[in-house]
């Protein structure tokens, strides 16, 4: 991968606005995303999927072409498949209302899961009284096979498990856990808000029934994300929100569904943030998800190996790099994580996130208080890396206990 050149590519990275290194959060967009989304704008802003004017037919070949990409991108066939959301939170959420689940159903999760991948579930708990069980981590956050098998029986309606973790940067093995699941007949749903950004994910390999994702981690605009399902499930599955857009015909008293994605996506679209998706989508094609993925390892080794002889810096999961996927959680002794954050830009201009994470039972569970996290993607290089760990080392030595 030529970082040089992707680097050249994005704006802030050009006028040297900072080191950014909170990309699980959202990342930097391209200039091809941003050129995208104003030739929308400036060119055919209109809607797309109703009126039959040639500036709405653009559109709605635009949104069709990205559903296109997006079934290729991911190793599919379907491009209905694709349903637009405004964030992986919505199609976390349009899933799990979506299944059907009554009292008596059980789902199973992690006890690592993002609140977004969580409270849906304790919502549906208190609400249609669901039963939940989760699979307990190791020590590091790893994800216990072991653990999760003792979770499943008959009464398994549904399985959701992320991906990667937002804190600690471990993957579950999601083809095993489908593959048991499914022998239990539980249908599977994945959040991946952290994998579909950093590695090559193969929907059709993985065999999941429904998978969502952030765009905006993504290189895309703010506020877009995406929902897959097999089509069989989709189609089994009520919508969260209807209304325009989401009927084949309603008269007074009846409405029957559109058909699928059509069936998910209420109301006037976010245009802009599809054709930003699909140039999104063309950039990490053109760069490669496997040359992206070695490129967070070799960030994630350099970062840690910096970092490893600063003795009051304790890493919340694993120690290994090549076990973190591309997010660095960590904690110094006597320094509370947002004062970190805050010094380590007020000093050197590195951002970087603070906090729980959106991940509250993990850290309450542990009896930690939240941590800082430095987080990479494929436009940060070495420099930036030392700028964040020279950074830190002064604070730890200077600050810390
Ligand atoms: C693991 C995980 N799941 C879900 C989400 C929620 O994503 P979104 O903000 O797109 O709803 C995030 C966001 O950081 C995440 O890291």
């Amino acid at each position: 991968m030529d970082v040089e050149s992707v680097r050249r590519d994005f704006p802030t990275v050009r006028k040297g606005m900072g080191v950014y290194l909170d990309s699980a959060c959202q990342s930097l967009r391209p200039d091809q995303v941003i050129e995208a989304i104003n030739d929308y704008y400036e060119n055919y802003p209109a809607c797309g999927g109703r009126s039959v004017h040639s500036m709405a037919t653009r559109v709605s070949l635009a949104v069709d072409e990205t559903r296109e990409a997006l079934a290729s991108f991911f190793g599919t066939d379907d491009p209905d498949c694709y349903v637009f959301t405004k964030n992986c939170t919505e199609g976390l959420n349009t899933c799990a209302h979506g299944l059907g689940l009554s009292r008596g159903d059980v789902v199973v999760t992690t006890d690592a899961e993002h609140n977004s991948n969580h409270v849906p579930w304790l919502v549906l708990q208190e609400s249609r009284g669901i039963g939940r069980r989760y699979s307990r981590s190791g020590p590091d956050g790893e994800f216990d096979i072991e653990s999760f098998k003792e979770c499943m029986g008959r009464d398994v309606k549904a399985v959701s498990v992320q991906h990667c973790n937002n804190v600690t940067g471990c993957t579950v093995p999601v083809r095993d856990v489908v593959e048991i699941a499914h022998d239990h007949g539980a249908i599977v749903m994945v959040d991946g808000a952290q994998s579909a950004p950093h590695m090559p994910v193969d929907l059709k390999k993985l065999d999941v029934d429904l998978y969502c994702m952030s765009i905006h981690k993504m290189l895309g605009p703010t506020g877009m994300g995406v929902m897959y399902g097999k089509r069989e499930v989709l189609e089994s599955m009520d919508p969260l929100l209807v209304g325009g857009g989401t009927v084949g015909l309603s008269t007074y008293d009846s409405y029957n569904p559109a058909p699928i994605p059509d069936r998910f996506e209420a109301g006037l679209h976010n245009y802009a943030g599809i054709v930003g998706t699909r140039a999104a989508i063309d950039y990490l094609s053109r760069v490669g998800m496997d040359e992206i993925e070695k490129w967070d390892s070799i960030l994630m080794k350099r970062m840690m190996g910096n970092l490893e002889d600063v003795r009051n810096l304790h890493p919340v999961g694993p120690d290994d790099p090549s076990r973190r996927g591309s997010v660095f959680s960590f904690n110094i002794d006597g320094l509370n994580p947002h004062d970190i954050a805050m010094m380590v830009d007020n000093t050197s201009g590195v951002m970087i996130r603070s906090g729980m994470h959106c991940a509250h039972p993990f850290y309450v569970d542990r009896g930690l208080e939240g941590s800082a996290r430095a987080s990479t993607y494929l436009y940060n290089d070495f420099s930036d890396i030392d700028a964040f760990t020279d950074a830190v080392r002064h604070i730890a030595e200077v600050f810390g206990d």
